[in-house]
């Protein structure tokens, strides 16, 4: 008999976690205002929010946290880190900054000015905020089959080319570069092929513009380029990675997801240019060039985490307990953006809260709903999120209105799995008895979702 896949590690530190009952979650998530990123977070039993900073340091990279060199300048930590991530991405300029966004902010404060366009893939919200507030336009170029999250596509992700080349031909002194994120956080945690990256980087050559990466599970999506795409399946992740970042002048990271680590970030790039300016910024920002809002010890467990998290049997654990997850929902007939993507299952609320309009923001209702089951926290990343337009100030309903189940790696096992699927099944079982959604009673002009309050309808 063939032997069932399991982990490729073992678990060497526990820390408890604490049930509630129904009437302390009724009373806690009215407190923070129907807004579970105002829950505390011992109201939570499994804590799906984020995979972000949210996940399991292994030993070695513990080990490198004692081992932290914490000089203000030309810390043998920075340069290990440098080293690693040029050896992984090729990139030869490295300036740490604190987290993605920070990467976001130093670099774009050099790169976009007021009535700039910037095309990409579903920007993130914090890229799209970085934008927005320099009063310039992310146009978004994601494949339309994104939208449809019943569709089987491999590489949802995808920019479409011809979209892009629309926005490059009607806009082209108004672009400072194009985006791409791996993998598509916002469509699903969809990955980007190989294909496509190259696609995209002929075009921005022949408008003669500047690729840059949102790279923050940049080797999640190298896993599903060696998994789905022809021609890959031999190569090794970081192979894989080394190919993906040739189509890309730099990279913004957001280390909270693929390098493994509770906080960090970096920008990386070939252009000197980009780095010059760069480091005027960072230091501002973030502090001296080789240290960036970043200790020692957590340049070196980062450092670490990029080269664990870029090696196979890791990604395939973790994405294969995503895909149990997606499994077990299937039992259950509960409509999520299919194929599951790397870090996270998007359930699509619309389709399960099918008498809740979409005034009512149906992902926040389901998310409220999942937290009351069971208390877990899964996050809208939906029409909240999508903030307003703008210049006419109304809510963008355009998109997709998803609940995210987002996997920390290397924290929870395939029995918490079985518990959020069931606490699911409970509420998509009782869905027709949901009627009523929530409405704003107070939002910030921004990134509204983060501290909105909310009422119950
Ligand atoms: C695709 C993507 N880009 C950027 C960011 C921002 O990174 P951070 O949260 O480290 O500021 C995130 C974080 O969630 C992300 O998912």
């Amino acid at each position: 008999m063939e032997l069932p896949f399991a982990e490729s590690w073992k678990i060497k530190m526990i820390e408890p976690i604490r049930k509630s009952t129904r009437s302390e979650r009724e009373k806690w998530i009215k407190e923070a205002n129907y807004n579970v990123f105002q829950l505390k977070a011992e109201q939570v039993y499994i804590d799906l929010l984020t995979d972000s900073g949210t996940g399991a340091m292994s030993d070695r990279q513990w080990a490198g946290i004692m081992l932290g060199d914490e000089s203000y300048a030309g810390a043998t930590s920075f340069l290990k880190m440098k080293d690693m991530i040029t050896k992984i991405t090729g990139f030869d300029y490295v300036l740490p900054t604190h987290q993605g966004r920070a990467a976001e902010n130093v670099l774009f404060s050099c790169l976009i000015k007021a009535g700039d366009f910037i095309p990409g893939n579903s920007h993130f919200d914090t890229t799209k905020g970085h934008i927005e507030s320099r009063k310039a336009f992310a146009i978004d170029c994601t494949i339309d089959e994104a939208k449809d999250t019943q569709l089987e596509v491999p590489f949802k992700g995808n920019v479409d080319p011809k979209k892009l080349e629309i926005c490059l031909a009607e806009h082209h002194d108004k672009i400072p570069f194009v985006i791409v994120t791996i993998t598509n956080n916002t469509a699903g945690g969809q990955p980007v092929s190989m294909e496509n990256l190259r696609e995209v980087r002929k075009i921005a050559n022949k408008y003669k513009k500047p690729v840059l990466f949102d790279s923050a599970r940049f080797a999640e999506n190298a896993y599903f380029i060696k998994i789905r795409e022809k021609g890959y399946q031999n190569k090794s992740i970081k192979e894989i990675c080394k190919e993906m970042f040739t189509y890309a002048d730099g990279m913004t990271m957001s280390a909270k997801k693929d390098a493994l680590v509770n906080m960090g970030g970096f920008i990386a790039t070939r252009s000197q240019e980009w780095y010059d300016c760069a480091k005027v910024f960072g230091i501002v920002y973030e502090g001296y060039i080789t240290y960036g809002g970043m200790s020692g010890r957590d340049m070196n467990a980062l450092a670490i985490g990029l080269d664990e998290n870029t090696e196979f049997d890791m990604l395939e654990t973790r994405i294969k307990q995503v895909e149990y997850l997606a499994q077990r929902l299937d039992e259950f007939g509960i409509p999520y953006q299919r194929p599951a993507g790397g870090h996270a299952i998007f359930v699509d609320a619309p389709k399960v809260l099918t008498y809740v309009p979409k005034e009512e923001f149906p992902a926040q209702t389901l998310t409220v709903e999942l937290y009351l089951e069971a208390g877990i926290r899964g996050v809208e990343i939906g029409y909240l999120l999508a903030d307003r337009d703008p210049v006419t100030r109304e809510n963008r309903f355009g998109g997709l209105d998803l609940l995210r189940l987002a996997i920390p790696r290397r924290v929870y096992t395939n029995n918490h799995m079985d518990v959020i699927a069931v606490a699911l099944k409970n509420v998509f079982d009782r869905r027709e008895t949901i009627t009523r959604g929530v409405k704003i009673a107070w939002e910030a002009e921004i990134m509204r979702h983060f501290t909105v309050k909310l009422q119950r309808l």
